[in-house]
């Protein structure tokens, strides 16, 4: 009974709690677009009693979303409500009266995974495939490569496979994991993203998937494939698929194979190969991802305990 005059009757109490005030957002640059949605980097000001403003990431929707893709972005809103993990991008807050809805959540400075570890490509070298290059205005031109280190590279999948673990706890299917979904947040701190697609599973723990959208064919098991069955179990064979783009430093996936040719083959038991620069212990934990049955694969707290251990290794 005590909201504040501007929420309309249809804020629940609930979403009062992340209801954010419009005019303290001030829009600034667009950090990443896709069909139907886009992401702007936004000044937040006094967000959780902060006497400056936040550097924010606004997620809206274009004109030409239709109720689908509204839908869709209040799922994530809904999902993101709960979710409370160092390497889950974390949700500030919700514009949803009086205009488009805007989901705020943390900026991550270095912008998508997949954008980084292309940008981390030395020209001179020669595994830089220049096909492979972001254009620039994906990410910061002026900022010269960082380089990383093969410790690095372990340190994302450990931290990918930390948020995951964490999400298959609260039985979230994250259905489109891949490096373009993972920020890059300050210190290299992984961030995974994009729940537009995400389900929970709170009763079985198979989602299936009502009717056909975009589909990601090379980040997808055979089952999810063939049946539109999702589990925890498929996001692993995702990962698996993450892992190899890490160490391609961003490499698409599946060079050269046709989306529609790609199911027979995993069905006939071809799998990428090792790629170079890769040890022979990561590859291995590649391919028991990508075992054709789903409980065959790791869970992701094994995997996250797999990527502890190769990285005390390391030190
Ligand atoms: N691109 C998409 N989401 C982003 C975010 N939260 N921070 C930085 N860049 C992004």
């Amino acid at each position: 009974p005590y909201y504040k005059e501007s929420y309309n009757s249809s804020v629940s109490p609930e979403d009062a709690k992340w209801e954010f005030e419009r005019e303290h957002l001030q829009l600034d640059t667009t950090l990443g677009e896709g069909e139907f949605g886009k992401v702007v980097k936004a000044k937040a000001y006094n967000l959780d009693g902060k006497q400056n403003y936040t550097e924010v990431a606004v997620k809206m929707l274009k004109n030409c979303a239709s109720g689908v893709e509204q839908q869709a972005l209040w799922s994530e809103f809904n999902l993101l409500k709960d979710v409370q993990h160092p390497n889950v991008i974390r949700l500030l807050g919700a514009c949803t009266q009086n205009g488009p809805t805007y989901l705020i959540v943390e900026y991550c400075e270095h912008g998508s995974l997949l954008s980084y570890l292309r940008n981390s490509r030395l020209e001179e070298n020669g595994y830089v495939n220049q096909r492979y290059k972001p254009s620039k205005h994906i990410s910061n031109p002026k900022e010269p490569p960082e380089l990383l280190t093969i410790r690095d590279l372990l340190s994302f999948g450990w931290q990918i496979a930390k948020g995951m673990k964490y999400l298959s706890e609260i039985k979230l299917v994250h259905r489109d994991l891949a490096a373009r979904n993972v920020l890059v947040g300050s210190g290299k701190v992984l961030k995974i993203s994009d729940f537009g697609l995400t389900r929970d599973v709170y009763e079985a723990d198979t989602y299936l998937k009502q009717s056909k959208g975009r589909i990601p064919v090379k980040w997808l098991a055979p089952e999810s494939l063939y049946a539109q069955i999702y589990t925890t179990q498929s996001d692993v064979w995702s990962f698996g698929i993450v892992l190899w783009e890490v160490v391609t430093l961003g490499a698409p996936p599946y060079p050269g194979v046709p989306p529609e040719r790609l199911y027979n083959l995993l069905l006939a038991g071809y799998r990428m190969d090792r790629p170079e620069n890769c040890s022979d212990e990561l590859y291995a934990v590649m391919q028991k991802c990508w075992k054709t049955d789903p409980q065959d694969r790791p869970t992701f707290s094994k995997l996250a305990d797999i990527f502890d251990r190769m990285l005390q290794q390391r030190t």
